[in-house]
């Protein structure tokens, strides 16, 4: 993609969110099985839903018209039985509004990815750090650091575009391999934690913002949302046990009214 413009991709998980992505000019709103950490109190991503992900679909698609929303799809909801991954994939069009779905993607997601796009339900691969696998890696470390690993994420890759995939995330890789796998692939490269030579750019929303307690070293904080919170929530109980809230402006009496006790 040399010469074109970077494609953007934040995540959101709710309306207001995706409302402030689409006036942005975000190109992608990823509802990323993240929501279950960063707004749903799990640990880790492995305890979200279908039904619990299919909801934050649904509020990001309906405030949405041109961002395009695509929907992950959580932990063992794919992958295990294609039938079942067919109408979970599906669900997320058909019933949520989104226009694509995102697996992280493996050696069993192949065929799955061929059987999806062909049933037309675009799918965007994901390589490098699958966060789904926290429990196999022991954590969230860098991936493809060794040469092996990196010709099996170059592999992948491309067996994940020869399968239909639109357009591939990486996370968490060495710059120079995900430099290696763009120039690689005619579908764009989505990176996080994966440096310049991606297609495109894809963060958490809330550490992009500044809400997050903690944020990992890739990721850049653009604002401090969550200062901007804790001051407001501090102002507003302030002024609710100083009695400056609410002021004559917020109340109305209404004059026809007796008195009822
Ligand atoms: O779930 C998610 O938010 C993701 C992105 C970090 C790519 O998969």
């Amino acid at each position: 993609m040399a010469g074109e413009e970077p494609i953007t991709m934040l995540t959101a998980y709710d309306a207001p969110t995706a409302v402030i992505l689409e006036d942005a000019d975000v190109d992608i709103a990823l509802v990323g099985d993240s929501v279950g950490n960063v707004t749903l109190g799990y640990e880790t991503t492995l305890p979200v839903t279908v039904d619990e992900l299919a909801s934050h679909v649904g509020a990001v698609a309906r405030a949405t018209e041109e961002t395009l929303v695509v929907a992950d799809l959580p932990f063992l909801s794919y992958g295990v039985d294609e039938a079942q991954s067919i109408e979970n994939a599906g669900r997320m069009l058909k019933e949520e509004g989104a226009q694509a779905v995102k697996l992280e993607s493996g050696p069993h997601t192949v065929e799955l990815t061929e059987k999806l796009t062909q049933l037309g339900i675009p799918v965007m691969a994901h390589l490098g750090l699958t966060p789904q696998h926290v429990n196999r890696y022991g954590g969230y470390p860098r991936q493809g650091t060794e040469q092996a690993a990196a010709e099996r994420i170059l592999d992948l890759a491309r067996a994940h575009e020869d399968a239909g995939a639109f357009a591939l995330v990486l996370e968490h890789v060495p710059s120079n391999l995900a430099a290696d796998v763009t120039d690689a692939l005619e579908i764009p490269t989505i990176g996080i934690g994966a440096g310049p030579d991606c297609d495109g750019q894809v963060l958490v929303f809330n550490d992009a913002v500044g809400l997050s307690e903690w944020t990992p070293s890739f990721s850049k904080q653009f604002g401090d949302v969550r200062g901007e919170m804790e001051r407001a929530v501090d102002d507003y109980v302030e002024a609710v046990e100083g009695e400056t809230f609410p002021a004559d402006e917020h109340a109305h009496e209404e004059g026809g009214l007796e008195d009822l006790y």
